[in-house]
């Protein structure tokens, strides 16, 4: 393989959390070159003033936003701006040719009215909200490559989604019972702006719920548990309880189902089916009977483990998943696409192994 830096990309909010962690990241990848980087109010600084640990790398200018500059410079946008900010923005850059992965919540939901109901306002471009492909990788490998824009999911739907649907996929959940959803984050995922919930005193020594039953990544993981897991023909009551923990990045998620009347549960079947699930996927493990996910076993990784518990005994079937969120829960799984879209292996510059402690 060429190890030219040959295609020209261009990363949209560079001096946030997600985009710095696309920046290190595309360091060592072989054949993508940063043509642009943006930013918002630190536009004029360069990466490695924001972000010293990218060294020699980060002498890249940060310049302000223009969609037209954007999509004449570069053949692939990742995208790491705020909600709401993106949607008019990367519809502008998709219309003027440049393919675009949007890491932000505006391209994830293929129906702009369940975008309007989740996010209080219709979607500007909902032709392009249409086509849009959902970039949960191991769910969509075969439609990602020719997708003009991609939808990357959000950090805790990722988690929930690669837990939930080997169950749903594999008939074993009692769809009348519902879904409940628990899930740890640590404070990254609020990204990088200064805001008084995230400073260390309000953090530190505590685990805190917010947002219960009201998350926005909520429809998010029902919209597609629906749709993939259920391929569109059926509903399910989801019920999702987020809570921040004094850690600086990992998501740990709990997925509680009953299982289907008449299934006597059997966790190595299911177990089986999850094993068949990811066989093809570079980055998923599934753990063995008695090990559970451990957020700081996939820290500074692609990688997924997802673990299964439960019994006949409690009639309960739960499934559990932990990921990196900036890497597996955003950047890492927008790199997975662009790499599917350029028709690169799967892995390229994605890590698999992180830190020991
Ligand atoms: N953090 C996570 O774990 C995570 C996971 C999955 C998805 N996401 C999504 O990824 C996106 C980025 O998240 P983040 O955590 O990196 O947020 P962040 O740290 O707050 O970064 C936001 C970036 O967008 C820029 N920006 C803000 N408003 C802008 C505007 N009006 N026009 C142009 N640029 C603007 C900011 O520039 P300045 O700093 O220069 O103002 C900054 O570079 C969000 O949509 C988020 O929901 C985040």
């Amino acid at each position: 393989m060429s190890q030219k830096k040959t295609i020209p990309i261009a990363v949209l909010g560079a001096s946030g959390y997600v985009g710095g962690q696309l920046l290190t990241l595309l360091a060592n990848h072989p054949q993508v070159r940063i043509a642009a980087a943006t930013a918002n109010r630190q536009a004029g600084q360069r990466a490695v003033d924001i972000f010293p640990a990218l060294g020699s790398f980060g002498n890249i200018p940060l310049s302000t936003l223009d969609p037209h500059t954007v999509a004449q410079e570069a053949e692939i946008v990742l995208s790491a701006l705020p909600h709401g900010e993106s949607a008019q923005v990367l519809g502008d850059i998709a219309r003027a040719g440049a393919r675009v992965i949007d890491l932000s919540a505006d391209y994830r939901f293929s129906n702009p009215k369940v975008y309007a109901s989740t996010y209080g306002h219709a979607h500007p471009c909902p032709d392009l909200a249409e086509s849009a492909v959902y970039g949960l990788v191991e769910f969509e490998r075969e439609r990602i490559p020719g997708a003009h824009i991609v939808g990357v999911p959000g950090c805790y739907p990722t988690a929930t989604l690669l837990a939930l649907l080997p169950l749903l996929t594999g008939g074993f959940t009692k769809l009348s019972a519902g879904v409940i959803v628990d899930a740890k984050s640590g404070v990254s995922g609020a990204g990088r702006d200064a805001k008084t919930d995230n400073l260390f005193c309000e953090v530190d020594g505590g685990v805190r719920a917010y947002n219960v039953g009201r998350h926005r990544h909520q429809p998010e993981m029902r919209f597609h548990a629906e749709r993939i897991g259920l391929a569109g023909a059926g509903q399910i009551d989801l019920f999702f309880t987020p809570q921040v923990v004094p850690m600086s990045r990992g998501i740990l998620a709990s997925v509680y189902v009953r299982p289907k009347d008449g299934f006597v549960v059997d966790l190595d079947l299911v177990r089986s089916h999850f094993e068949k699930t990811y066989a093809d996927s570079p980055f998923g493990t599934v753990l063995p009977e008695g090990s559970f996910p451990n957020t700081r076993q996939v820290t500074g990784t692609n990688r997924f483990q997802v673990a299964l518990a439960g019994g006949e005994e409690e009639r309960r079937l739960v499934a559990l998943c932990a990921i990196d969120n900036l890497i597996k829960g955003a950047a890492g799984q927008g790199i997975q696409c662009m790499n599917l879209m350029l028709g690169l292996p799967e892995m390229t510059a994605l890590p698999l192994v992180g830190t020991i402690a």
